[in-house]
Parts: C-alpha cells; sequence; structure tokens
C-alpha cells in the first residue's frame, strides 16, 4: 500500500515536471515535452553545478551531450566516415562508396548557440550517413570551437577556414567532389555560420569555386530584436525559449550575461542608440518584411529610452558577420540561390523568415520551407528513440532541395 502511494506520488511528480502547456498544432505535443523535460533537467544540474562553483554551466552540459551523443566515426557498407581536419579545424567526412565518379559535396554546420554540440554526434551522424547515400554527396561535418571557450569571431574564422579549405582544388579532388555541386549549410547557430561564411565569399571574386547553393535550416540572424512576433509568440515554447537565447547571444560576443535582461528589453536597441541608423533598422523592420499571416496582432517593442551604449561595448551587436541580417543588399544578391527552413513554433521563425524575404528581394532564388507544426531542432529528431514527425518530413524535404538544386 506504501509501495502504491509513493509509486503514486512519484508519477505525479514526474508527470508535474514533464507536463507542460503547449500551443495546439505543435506536432506530437508529448514527445515535445519529454525532450523539453531532458533539456531542463540538464540545464537545472547545469544551474546548480555553476551556482556551486564545480564548473561552468556550459561545461556540465557539453559533457553531457558528448557523453550521451557523440560517437565514434564507423563505416558501413555504403558510407566510409573518417575523422580529419580542413584548413586545422576537427572534421568527419562521410564518403559515399560506389556511385558516380564525381560527387556533389556539402560542408555543414552544427547547431547548439555556438556553445553546445558537435558534428560527431549520433543524430547528426544519422542524418549525413542518409544525405551521403541518398545524394551520392561528400558531406564534411565542421567541429568549430565553442564557447565560452572561444567566442565570436572564432566560431566564424574557423567556419571561414574550414570552408576555404573545402573549395580547394586539393580537397576537391581527394573527395572526387564536383567543384560546379558544392553547397554550404548549416542548422540554428550553424545556419548563421553557414550564411556569413556565404556573405565573406560572395565578396570575393578571385575564388575559383564558389558555393552552388546554401541551405539554412531554422537560422539565428540578429540580436537586435527580441520582440519579433516569433519571439513574442513562442517565448516559452520549448525547447529553444527566449531568454536562452539571449543567453547564447551574449556568451557568443563575449559580453557580460549580466546584459540578458537589457537585451530581452530591447533597451540596446533603443531609439537613443544613434549608432542603430534608419538604414540598420530597417533591415530587421518586420513589419514591412513580415506578411500579416506571420505578423498576427503583435507589435513591435521599439523603446525611446533605454540602455544606448550596450551596441558599442558588444560591437558583435551590429557586426554582419555575427548577423547576417544586417549585411547589405548588395552583398545577399551576389550569394547563391537558397533553401530557408523555418518552424512555427520557434522564436527563430522569423530571423529565417526575414532573411528568406531579404535574400528574394536582392535576386536570390529562395525557397522558403516553413513548417506549422515545427518545433526549434526538430530536424535532428529525425530518428530513433527522439523520432517526431516534423522531424522526418522536414529532413526529407531538406535532402530533396539539395537533390533537385545541387
Ligand atoms: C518599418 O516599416 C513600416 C512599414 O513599411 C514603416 O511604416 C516603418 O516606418 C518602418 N520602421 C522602421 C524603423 O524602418
Ligand atoms: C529598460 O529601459 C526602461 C526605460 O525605457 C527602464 O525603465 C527599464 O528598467 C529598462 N530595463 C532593463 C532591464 O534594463
Amino acid at each position: 500500500m506504501r509501495l502504491r502511494l509513493a509509486g503514486a506520488v512519484l508519477l505525479s511528480a514526474v508527470a508535474y515536471y514533464v507536463y507542460l502547456p503547449l500551443p495546439s498544432g505543435v506536432s506530437e505535443p508529448w514527445k515535445l515535452m519529454l525532450l523539453d523535460a531532458l533539456f531542463r533537467s540538464c540545464m537545472q544540474a547545469s544551474d546548480i553545478a555553476h551556482a556551486l562553483g564545480v564548473c561552468h554551466r556550459i561545461h556540465l552540459l557539453s559533457q553531457v551531450v558528448s557523453w550521451v551523443e557523440v560517437i565514434e566515426a564507423r563505416s558501413c557498407p555504403a558510407v566510409h566516415v573518417t575523422d580529419s581536419t580542413l584548413g586545422g579545424v576537427p572534421t568527419r567526412v562521410f564518403q559515399p562508396k560506389g556511385g558516380k565518379k564525381l560527387k556533389r559535396g556539402v560542408i555543414y554546420f552544427h547547431g547548439g548557440g555556438w556553445a553546445l554540440c558537435s558534428g560527431r554526434m549520433r543524430s547528426y551522424d544519422l542524418l549525413f550517413r542518409k544525405m551521403a547515400e541518398d545524394l551520392d554527396a561528400v558531406i564534411v561535418s565542421v567541429d568549430y570551437r565553442l564557447a565560452p571557450w572561444a567566442v565570436f569571431p572564432e566560431q566564424y574564422y574557423d567556419a571561414l577556414a574550414a570552408s576555404r579549405a573545402f573549395l580547394s582544388d586539393q580537397v576537391l579532388e581527394r573527395y572526387s567532389i564536383d567543384p560546379e555541386r558544392v553547397c554550404v549549410s548549416g542548422d540554428s547557430a550553424g545556419a548563421n555560420l553557414a550564411a556569413a561564411v556565404t556573405q565573406k565569399f560572395a565578396l570575393e571574386d578571385t575564388m575559383r569555386v564558389k558555393f552552388k547553393a546554401q541551405a539554412l535550416i531554422y537560422p539565428v540572424m540578429q540580436a537586435l530584436d527580441f520582440h519579433t512576433p516569433s519571439y513574442q509568440q513562442n517565448q516559452a515554447v520549448p525547447i529553444l525559449y527566449r531568454p536562452i537565447m539571449a543567453r547564447f547571444w551574449l556568451q557568443y560576443l563575449g559580453a557580460d550575461s549580466s546584459l540578458e535582461p537589457v537585451l530581452l528589453a530591447n533597451n540596446h536597441s533603443c531609439l537613443e542608440e544613434s549608432s542603430l541608423s534608419a538604414e540598420i533598422r530597417s533591415k530587421l523592420n518586420w513589419t514591412a518584411l513580415l506578411p500579416a499571416k506571420h505578423r498576427k496582432h503583435f507589435q513591435p517593442v521599439v523603446k525611446k529610452t533605454g540602455s544606448p551604449g550596450v551596441v558599442k561595448k558588444v560591437p558583435g551587436l551590429l557586426d554582419v558577420r555575427a548577423a547576417p541580417l544586417l549585411a547589405e543588399q548588395g552583398v545577399l544578391g551576389r550569394t547563391p540561390k537558397a533553401y530557408v527552413m523555418t518552424c512555427e513554433f520557434d522564436v527563430l521563425r522569423d530571423d529565417g523568415l526575414m532573411y528568406a524575404r531579404r535574400l528574394q528581394d536582392a535576386g536570390v532564388s529562395v525557397t522558403s520551407d516553413h513548417y506549422e507544426d515545427g518545433f526549434h531542432a526538430c530536424m535532428v529528431f529525425a530518428f530513433l528513440p527522439m523520432m517526431s514527425s516534423v522531424g522526418q518530413r522536414s529532413m526529407n524535404n531538406y535532402i530533396r532541395w539539395l537533390d533537385q538544386n545541387l
């Protein structure tokens, strides 16, 4: 009897911990709740360790992630998998065996807020094997350095160095990659790096080999407005809560984490901030850039007064290499055709939608692939045990786009 009572109490405690009211329409809410409970417990353990001075919050989190998810390079009958370096940056390479002599090539940057995860994780491993096989493509997964040990622009420099090496004659030859069929891709913070690299290469006239396509999966694109409609609508939707994104940004830009409430209030981009010209503001003006369907009833949050000077203290906020949405139209217009995936239940939805719109306005051919039931990071949950329906759908459509456009 006592055991049963204890069991019931424990079960209700677990249910209470796991249960989270989610917006209707999100794909398979119970799976998302379980996933969220898992992440939340890791986060809380890390916060406790941090508070006790045991280790940095991110350190414990990355330990947990690598322990659970990072796997060895294992070849299989269809795909040869090896660890290597490109431009001095660690990479894992997935090469299809057999098939045509010249392969397509994709360089990929993993997500994780510039601080977490690895391109050698199981979920990415499964994705890259499938891509290598289905597309007869060589996939290079890049392990750029992570915050807080490395901060902007180090991640960007790593992404740039690896991409430059990837496009060199020597590397294309080594992996039998067709120089006419190379693509840059990534998800979340990795898509941010992919977009930044693409913009940089767009300006280099002397490069012989250029990317044919850019495929950006729920990208992070700007840190000046934390009240876009998607930030407002999804601030409490797992797994990427609004304050966590602000924290990732501050950490990436090497800024003081005490600025988090300032960013969340949009006080850093208040009207008193004179370095934010009308031209810069127009690049992320979602009242103009988003269709009514996504603007919904939300109102812009523009503070008259706030914290002018933060932008000067944290120059990365205005640096296109960190915030690719701030690029000039002329630069965007020189980037290759694009695929931009966005999810309805994601704070970063509007970062992606605005970037897709600005690319389009600049004359780039854009496929904007939006998931009405998608949540942030869903595409890496396409395989068991975390398999989700929207994860599978989005992965299949991403691979199909690459097949048709690369
Ligand atoms: C944003 O766009 C709207 C609609 O075009 C316009 O009325 C508003 O002045 C713009 N705001 C800024 C800050 O550019
Ligand atoms: C933001 O600025 C307003 C003034 O516009 C101020 O009242 C508020 O305390 C500030 N909030 C933060 C978190 O800095």
